[in-house]
């Protein structure tokens, strides 16, 4: 697809890889629809043409408003980005039920939702459905295990959508990041992550980098984007020798 003056709906834009997402895009000459709890930081470098919606998309009612203000304003949405995520850092013993529901609400059922919502003009417009998801859509992270869950289950829901959607001329994208440099982690729920999987920070992408690797991906209508590229190794890994990877894991 050609982002420039398509309509683009980014959730999680206030912050992070969603921000990086919304300032290229504009440079692209996109139409942005913004979604985010935090209205401050979604103006703050907001163009007058950017629409904000600002909402908690673990409301069902903020996630219709957020369809219907977009339909309302631009009448068509060449693409929604369903970009809001935050973690958990709990044991799976430990991990508080509630917080678990919060985050599948959040993780999963709101980028469910806004798809369905979104799916009459996606379909109009032959436009594109973007899942963020991560590295952990594809391998157990032990200390993130109700969010690997959720992206597991992201990562499932976004292929049965390609499914659906393809023969509609919709291009349903999967992104996979590993480790980027946001405040993920700060937002996250529970405690600190092991102090070993520091480590893994020298592969790091920022978030520029990744809202980079987005775009391309939406440009080239591809169905899945894994950044950095050597998180393909980790996917590889997980499918060929997946006990393996699990007795590495549960090493960490
Ligand atoms: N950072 C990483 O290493 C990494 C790796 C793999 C995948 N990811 C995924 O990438 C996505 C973006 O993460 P990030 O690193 O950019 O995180 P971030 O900096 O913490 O940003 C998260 C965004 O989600 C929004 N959000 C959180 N709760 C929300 C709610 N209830 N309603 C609406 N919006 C909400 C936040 O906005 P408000 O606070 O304004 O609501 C913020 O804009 C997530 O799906 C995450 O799982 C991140």
């Amino acid at each position: 697809m050609k982002t420039k003056d398509a309509v683009v709906i980014i959730t999680g834009a206030s912050d992070g890889i969603g921000a990086q997402l919304a300032a290229q895009l504009r440079r692209g000459g996109a139409r942005l629809v913004l979604a985010g709890r935090n209205e401050a930081k979604l103006q703050k470098d907001a163009s007058p043409n950017d629409l904000i919606v600002p909402g908690d998309l673990t409301q069902d009612s903020d996630r219709v408003a957020l369809i219907e203000r977009a339909a309302e304003r631009f009448g068509r949405i060449d693409a929604l980005i369903n970009n809001a995520g935050r973690g958990s850092y709990y044991r799976p013993s430990e991990a508080p039920i509630d917080d678990a529901r919060s985050l599948f609400e959040l993780n999963f059922f709101a980028p469910l939702h806004l798809a369905q919502l979104a799916t009459p003009l996606l379909c109009q417009a032959k436009g594109t459905l973007v899942n963020i998801g991560s590295i952990a859509s594809q391998i157990a992270i032990p200390w993130l295990p109700v969010y690997s869950a959720s992206k597991f289950a992201l990562a499932s829901l976004t292929i049965s959508q390609r499914m659906e959607l393809r023969k509609h001329g919709v291009n349903v994208m999967a992104v996979y990041p590993g480790y980027v440099t946001t405040d993920f982690q700060a937002h996250a729920a529970g405690s600190a992550p092991p102090a070993s999987v520091v480590k893994g920070k020298r592969f790091a992408v920022t978030a520029e980098q990744c809202a980079a690797a987005v775009i391309e991906g939406m440009e080239q209508r591809r169905q899945l984007v894994v950044t950095p590229k050597i998180g393909w190794s980790v996917v590889w890994l997980s499918r060929l020798f997946p006990g393996l990877v699990e007795r590495r894991m549960e090493q960490v």
